[in-house]
């Protein structure tokens, strides 16, 4: 974490400002909603899902590096191959609402967005702050079968005289470019010249991941890495011209969800919503998380690492080692694997729910049901189908990644008074 922070902080240090105007948000006092349908034709690729995460995150696999299990056979890749392109994406009904696809089985959550009135699938992500889409300015061999962002055909795009962006990670995979403005609308609310990044060269695992044709960032603004100055995420521009500052994010495994953004749509939760404190000095919405139960168990210390951050943009939750060895004592024959960088055990043990404080004044209970994430192989001692876990390993990295898995079992608020996170038990 701490290295993937520093690189980007290098990145942007500069005393120059972009000449680009500074982006007006329009209309004023609205709400509005992306709806998130999921696609059933495919299946979630757990070893895939944790490699994008320790990439994104700059996390070297550490602990457990040599285990390879005897009678693991783990799934050929080409099962998995994502056959279709093409997000489903509805017509936005009369109130503005979008449709959206959540696709491979919860993998990633994607959201169709208008950008110079072009609409391209772009995934949100709270655990940066960088918009970037695919594009014509790539070469036809990176852009084959997605819904790409032609400049040429807007009249409201301008080019970003001396910006540029750069995405690296620790693996050398990596996007850059140079950037742009233009008109950004997410489900009707409408930031007329957001900046984002323009690149001209993906490498090949951003390629792979035909489902998304881009980021929207929705971490804090310090953390954008473009040059030569960081520039506002699309919520920050808009934030002001909303009913309330904050967004909210209902993601539901096998169901319709949505983000909507200006206002808390109280139907969507039963209880409390408690409101806990973020700290964004890292950029993160971050929070402490610091002690943890597995199953009916009395809560316990978190030992290692006990800050987290929720993350839309990661579809696991990483834990920190000593919750992860916690909880899989308690799943029947679970072991870890080098080959699959992660937690498996046989599809028919049964999963204990995982409590994680919240702050000190929440606790969110994941069912066993959300943390089964995919299947991934075979025992070949038994013939069993082999499963693997949605919670994992941060691999002692600074901070504890509450992705999807997390994110699935509770309605939450990302509020910038404060700033703030808002749990709750959704309807
Ligand atoms: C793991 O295996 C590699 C290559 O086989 C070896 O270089 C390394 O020392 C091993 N690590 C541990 C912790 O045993
Ligand atoms: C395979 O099955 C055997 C017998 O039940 C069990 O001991 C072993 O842990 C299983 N391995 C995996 C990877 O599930
Ligand atoms: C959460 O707390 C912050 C800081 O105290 C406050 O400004 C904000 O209004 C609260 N949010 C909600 C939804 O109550």
């Amino acid at each position: 974490m701490h290295s993937y922070l520093s690189f980007f902080i290098c990145l942007v240090l500069s005393v120059q400002v972009l000449a680009a105007p500074a982006p007006q948000p329009v209309r004023k006092s609205r709400s509005f909603q992306i709806e998130r349908v999921k696609r059933s034709d495919y299946v979630a690729h757990g070893p895939v899902a944790i490699r994008k995460a320790f990439r994104k995150f700059g996390i070297t696999p550490v602990d457990f590096s040599n285990i390879s299990l005897k009678d693991f056979q783990p799934f050929d890749h080409q099962t998995f191959r994502v056959k279709s392109n093409q997000a489903n994406v509805a017509e936005p009904d009369q109130t503005g609402a979008v449709s959206a696809t959540s696709v491979q089985n919860d993998v990633e959550f994607v959201s169709p967005v208008s950008v110079g009135g072009q609409t391209v699938t772009l995934d949100f992500d709270t655990g940066s702050a960088d918009m970037w889409l695919f594009n014509t300015e790539l070469p036809t061999s990176a852009t084959a079968g997605r819904d790409v962002y032609d400049p040429k055909k807007s009249t409201t795009y301008k080019k970003i005289e001396g910006g540029s962006f750069k995405i690296s990670y620790g693996d050398s995979s990596s996007a850059s470019g140079g950037l742009a403005q233009d008109v950004v609308d997410i489900g009707g609310a409408v930031v007329k010249e957001q900046v984002f990044g323009l690149p001209t060269s993906v490498s090949s695992s951003f390629i792979s991941d035909t489902n998304s044709n881009g980021l929207v960032g929705l971490g804090f603004s310090s953390i954008n890495t473009f040059q030569p100055g960081p520039q506002k995420t699309f919520f920050d521009n808009i934030a002001p011209s909303l009913e309330e500052p904050l967004f909210t994010a209902r993601l539901r495994s096998d169901g319709v969800g949505e983000y909507e953004f200006g206002k808390i749509d109280h139907a969507k939760y039963t209880g409390n919503l408690v409101n806990i404190s973020v700290d964004a000095s890292s950029g993160f919405w971050q929070f402490d998380a610091g002690y943890f139960a597995v199953g009916s168990d009395p809560l316990q210390k978190v030992q290692q690492v006990s800050q987290a951050i929720a993350d839309t943009g990661t579809s696991l939750m990483l834990v920190s080692p000593d919750v992860v060895s916690a909880y899989y004592k308690q799943v029947r024959h679970a072991a870890y694997s080098s080959g699959v960088s992660g937690w498996v055990y046989p599809c028919s043990s049964k999963l204990p729910s995982l409590t994680v404080a919240l702050g000190d004044k929440y606790q969110a209970t994941i069912p066993g049901s959300l943390v089964n994430f995919a299947e991934v192989g075979r025992n070949t001692t038994t013939g069993e189908t082999v499963c693997y876990g949605g919670i994992q390993s941060n691999q002692g990295s600074s901070l504890q990644i509450f992705g999807d898995v997390f994110l699935k079992a509770l309605f939450v608020v990302f509020d910038r008074r404060g700033p703030s996170l808002g749990f709750a038990t959704p309807v």
